[in-house]
């Protein structure tokens, strides 16, 4: 059974409270009423400060109306107004237990699905063939994979596509110089960058091959069966190189999940015309232009989406059109989003503007930039894949696991398969896990020490505290169950984090913002490593109920652990 945000069911509560006291209407959102570091308080209610404004009266006035009118007997002690208006609520312990009882053994974990599930479209990793996937990319890949596992955990429809860069002007030089390099795939393109860099200075400094690679382009174009076979070849091989890294990185996505940019050509032709018949389409200097409504550069002018090249080619505007007709219109997405850095905002809201001006999307439908910031060198600038021989993106997950295979080996009793598990699952975790503890749309400073540390918001701490309980719960030998018994403050303090995960997921699927959860988890597996400091299981001299007790609540915080690290695309082993 779900219960929920426990601040929203106070909530709904309060909303009771101020319609049979003063006759007002509120949601239990507007209530807000959220957890509270008062004395003696677990959750506060504001909502007394900004109704009073509406009402006409002291917001003091209206907190007492809450308190005479609260019917919540059950579930909070007697309430008190404070200071100017807040409304301190502290649940009682009774429900608290009951509460906290009721998780063990609920896979959700007391978290309700969605009522009404939505169909999502989500774009996200979408690397270019023939080059190394950059840091924009992992990070993309990283937020991505979480928004998607937490879109379905919360009861959603989603439909992930890889939006492969796989098309375009460059494919001709990278042809030619396929079928200079005797075209076999495995000795001219395992190296991607250096493959697309050779080709590049070929196509800069020889005319001849220039010449031969524009002609490649439009055989391409035209549907040359020739050129498709050997373009196949490249976007071949690049893909199998994208999959070790998912693979590596334990990203969800297949190559069934691929739908690059060529899978739209055939619908380009489609969303010009669609354009023409609503006359938003407008000529600049030969090429075919949307304006969108309220972009201007700064002189004031009108910014143009190119929907057509002047020389009849189409872009990677064309593209994105394209994508949200098909998504929207045709696949019947209710929500389009698209996990892509922060840079191309911009082309995103432009996308967005004239995709509902060409009726794409309605208001039924959501569209979202789920935008990101930068990773940046320890030197505070952005580190590099693109420039040649800096990072390339294997070579770093690699050295995260041998990093991880260093801690873990100091303190492990592990046989050595499982270390090397172990040092996967930390080392992969830790990257993932600093990318999305941080809020997205800021930047972050790329530090193994800092990831890897057993202390502070890391992976590795959620999955140390994770193992101790695991610990407790192996050395046990018996089933956690029972009923939950609260007698010492960190118990109390334990469940109340537990009952907060509802809201806590609710919050970071609101937002797409997986940091909100990190958060959580931390906060989480603090409370239990008070607990695990303060409150003996095993002891022989603990009473057997308190005991059973004691179990139930490491068996649910490690549930959560889990489950959250899930949810983040992070293992979560029972040893360490
Ligand atoms: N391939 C693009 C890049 O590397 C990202 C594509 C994002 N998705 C989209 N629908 N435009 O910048």
């Amino acid at each position: 059974m779900a219960h929920g945000d426990v601040g929203l069911e106070l909530g709904a509560r309060v909303a009771g409270a101020l319609r049979r006291g003063l006759g007002v209407e509120i949601t239990p959102v507007e209530a807000v009423v959220r957890p509270s570091t008062r004395e003696g308080a677990d959750y506060q209610c504001n909502a007394a400060m900004s109704l009073a404004k509406r009402i006409g009266k002291a917001p003091r006035e209206v907190a007492q109306a809450i308190v005479d009118h609260l019917d919540a007997a059950d579930m909070v002690e007697p309430p008190e107004v404070a200071g100017p208006g807040f409304v301190n609520l502290r649940l009682r312990d009774e429900w608290l237990r009951a509460r906290a009882a009721g998780l063990l053994g609920d896979p959700r974990l007391g978290v309700p699905a969605a009522e009404e599930p939505r169909r999502y479209a989500l774009d996200y990793s979408s690397p270019n063939v023939a080059k190394e996937m950059h840091i924009g990319h992992l990070r993309s890949s990283i937020i991505g994979d979480a928004v998607l596992r937490l879109l379905r955990f919360a009861g959603h429809e989603v439909t992930p596509h890889n939006h492969l860069g796989d098309w375009g002007t460059p494919f001709g030089m990278l042809i030619e110089h396929l079928v200079d390099e005797g075209h076999s795939a495995d000795t001219g393109i395992s190296d991607l960058n250096r493959f697309y860099q050779e080709a590049r200075a070929k196509f800069d400094a020889d005319p001849a091959f220039a010449e031969r690679s524009r002609a490649r382009v439009v055989a391409l174009q035209g549907g040359d069966e020739a050129t498709l076979t050997l373009w196949r070849e490249l976007v071949g091989e690049s893909t199998r190189y994208f999959q070790k890294v998912y693979e590596l990185l334990g990203i969800l996505l297949t190559p069934g999940d691929i739908y690059g940019e060529s899978f739209y050509n055939p619908y380009l032709d489609a969303v010009i015309e669609d354009l023409d018949a609503k006359g938003l389409t407008t000529i600049s200097d030969g090429a075919v232009c949307v304006f969108p409504p309220g972009f201007a550069n700064r002189e004031g002018d009108p910014l143009p989406l190119i929907v057509r090249k002047s020389d009849g080619g189409y872009g990677y505007a064309s593209t994105d059109l394209a994508t949200a007709r098909y998504w929207a219109a045709e696949r019947g997405m209710s929500d389009l989003l698209y996990v892509v850095g922060m840079p191309q905002a911009q082309h995103f809201q432009m996308v967005f503007a004239a995709s509902r001006q060409a009726g794409y999307l309605t208001d039924a439908h959501t569209a979202v930039h789920i935008g990101f910031g930068t990773i940046l060198g320890e030197d505070g600038k952005t580190i590099r894949t693109r420039a040649g021989g800096s990072v390339k993106l294997v070579e770093l997950l690699e050295e995260a696991v041998q990093q991880a295979a260093k801690t873990v080996a100091e303190r492990s009793s592990l046989d050595s398969d499982r270390q090397v598990e172990v040092a996967r699952a930390v080392g992969i975790g830790a990257v993932k896990y600093a990318d999305l503890s941080n809020d997205r749309e800021k930047d972050y400073v790329f530090t193994w020490s800092r990831m890897l540390a057993k202390e502070g918001n890391t992976s590795v701490y959620l999955q140390y505290a994770n193992a101790r309980a695991h610990s407790v719960l192996r050395k046990a030998g018996q089933e956690p169950a029972g009923e939950v018994l609260i007698t010492e403050p960190a118990e109390r303090a334990l469940v109340l984090k537990l009952l907060q995960l509802p809201a806590a997921l609710a919050a970071t699927v609101e937002a797409y913002a997986p940091h909100k959860l990190c958060a959580y988890l931390y906060e989480a597996a603090t409370a239990f490593t008070a607990f695990y400091d303060t409150c003996p299981v095993l002891r022989s001299d603990v009473p057997a109920e308190t005991r059973a007790s004691r179990l139930v609540l490491t068996k649910v915080t490690s549930d959560v652990l889990t489950l959250g690290l899930d949810l983040l695309g992070i293992a979560a082993p029972h040893e360490l």
